[in-house]
């Protein structure tokens, strides 16, 4: 079968927060002008997607998750014309622009909430979730235990108690109610008028979970995700939607098609969030058997549903799948300190710093997440080895300002350093004096150098991204991980070393091997692989990744 070209399934995807990438006009905050002027650099990174964090205007509580305006830019970001100029540049370098849809909530201060909570017959009562008695179920559900406390606040001015699934100032939508609908696929429309290329979705069970107070919820209705996909699809055919659907495997198929045996018609990529602890334990473990387990019993997505896989992203990294035992090793290894770890179930560290600074294992894995069927999608400050701020409360630690070079304010801004959005961490070992974008530039050999030739490797390797994955079941030290990605494209066998000591593995004949298989990418000089793959040398913690076949046309 010949699978038709889906721009995102070779796609490299860069979450980016405008407020904490570039500040172009010195209030010390990013925006939107200071993205743009980045743009080249994205470019030459190899990123062909960019997923902004929220933009819009918010009391910034929940950065930028607390929406007060969905049909603008924050005033610090700068302004419409700003956002278009900016869809429109990178669209010039081939990037396109995904945005954060966050409609599970508004803040508390939308004009929606503050009119509904004047009176009960506010046009926009009904937009959100009521009750007149006090839930007793109003202490369940929380999301972030200890910086929240309940998930229904009584309202002293509308006289009844919101819900709200994560901080107070976050009250739900009521999405039974079609005014709410109509309202959102408004949004999604301007925003695709705009120049968007899809949406993330944030939060997305709980947009599509019904609640009332004290009532057991029915399913969730997806047809809310139906009605989504046919307005964006109609509007833009190529748009696509990017769900965050933390969820147990066996309903994460649901997110993205309407048929178990069906194309899909929901959404198109979803975060893989049962991979990325699988990952984050098998780094830990230096034992391939979690990866292997994971590939071996995939979640296999519906035809046109592809996993965007992560190592951290924006929030916390989340270990809740992992069991007790599983958590507390991932824990020993990268976030022994108590400081480091959050709700109980999650690490508020970058990946650098996880990996102890070591320059092999943090090439390893994002060899490995780049090697996973699907989308890669890597954070901001991820490509130069940013550290975290762990005197900063909670997930604020990882949204430190990017660095761009050893000046005071590491080239983020001109303001006072005590004006900046965030402070810029400047010592130690991952402080903007030793970690930044310039100097890494200036340097052939730099982690910022070899994370372009990864992206521009994976540009060149369409069968990760589209083909199918196989573990190859050779007896193997337990630390290698191998498998293959076969597309009508080619073939590639991966291999990855998870632990310290070199090993030589044989692979054996590969069905499929047409040709001399060569090496795509490595972590250092090999040599060249027979079409026996016999003897193959792997160094601690290296990788290789081999190709077997090149389709020359398709
Ligand atoms: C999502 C976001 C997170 C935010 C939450 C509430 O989980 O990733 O950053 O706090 O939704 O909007």
């Amino acid at each position: 079968m010949v699978v038709a070209q889906r721009w995102y399934q070779e796609a490299v995807v860069y979450c980016v927060d405008a407020s904490s990438f570039q500040d172009s006009d010195g209030d010390g905050c990013g925006d939107l002008p200071g993205l743009i002027s980045r743009l080249d650099y994205l470019s030459r990174l190899g990123v062909s997607c960019l997923w902004l964090n929220p933009i819009h205007p918010s009391p910034w509580r929940d950065d930028g998750y607390d929406v007060s305006d969905y049909y603008n830019v924050h005033p610090r970001l700068g302004s419409l014309g700003d956002f278009v100029e900016l869809t429109r540049q990178a669209r010039e370098r081939g990037i396109r622009v995904v945005i954060d849809l966050v409609v599970n909530h508004t803040s508390d201060q939308h004009p929606w909430f503050q009119d509904a909570r004047r009176c009960a017959d506010s046009p926009y009562r009904d937009w959100y979730v009521w009750s007149a008695k006090e839930p007793a179920d109003r202490r369940q559900g929380i999301v972030f235990p200890g910086e929240q406390k309940e998930t229904w606040t009584f309202d002293e001015r509308a006289r009844a108690w919101y819900f709200h699934r994560f901080y107070d100032f976050q009250p739900d939508l009521n999405w039974a109610n079609p005014d709410v609908r109509r309202e959102i696929s408004k949004v999604m429309g301007f925003w695709l008028q705009l120049g968007v290329s899809g949406f993330r979705v944030d939060a997305a069970p709980f947009v599509l979970e019904q609640v009332s107070a004290d009532v057991d919820p029915g399913p969730l209705d997806f047809s809310i995700l139906d009605s989504w996909r046919q307005e964006t699809q109609w509007q833009l055919g190529d748009a696509v939607l990017m769900c965050e659907a933390n969820v147990d495997p066996s309903s994460v198929g649901q997110y993205v098609a309407s048929r178990s045996d069906g194309p899909a018609d929901r959404s198109h990529l979803l975060f893989d969030f049962v991979l990325n602890p699988r990952m984050w334990l098998a780094l830990a473990r230096q034992d391939s058997e979690p990866m292997i387990e994971a590939l071996g019993n995939p979640v296999v997505l519906p035809e046109g549903g592809e996993w965007a896989t992560f190592l951290r992203n924006h929030d916390e990294l989340d270990l809740s799948r992992l069991t007790d035992e599983q958590r507390r090793d991932v824990f020993h290894a990268f976030a022994p300190r108590p400081q480091m770890q959050l709700y109980g179930r999650g690490v508020r560290r970058r990946l650098a710093p996880m990996l102890g600074g070591d320059r092999r294992r943090m090439e390893l894995a994002y060899a490995l997440q780049f090697s996973m069927p699907g989308t890669p999608v890597v954070r901001y400050g991820e490509e130069i080895g940013m550290g975290e701020t762990l005197t900063l409360p909670g997930r604020d630690a990882i949204r430190t300002p990017m660095q761009w070079d050893d000046t005071r304010n590491a080239g983020f801004s001109d303001a006072e350093p005590e004006q900046l959005i965030r402070p810029v961490p400047r010592t130690g070992r991952y402080g903007a004096s030793k970690v930044n974008v310039r100097a890494q530039q200036r340097d052939p050999d730099s982690f910022l150098r070899w994370f372009e030739n990864l992206c521009h490797v994976l540009r060149e390797a369409p069968e990760i991204g589209t083909g199918h994955c196989t573990v190859i079941q050779t007896p193997l030290p337990r630390a290698v991980l191998a498998h293959r990605m076969d597309a009508p494209a080619g073939s590639i066998l991966l291999l990855h070393n998870l632990g310290p000591d070199s090993a030589v593995v044989d692979i054996g004949p590969q069905k499929g091997c047409t040709s001399a298989p060569y090496d795509l990418l490595v972590d250092g000089p090999y040599d060249q692989p027979t079409r026996q793959l016999r003897g193959l040398e792997l160094h601690g913690y290296g990788y290789r990744w081999i190709r077997l076949r090149r389709a020359d046309r398709l």
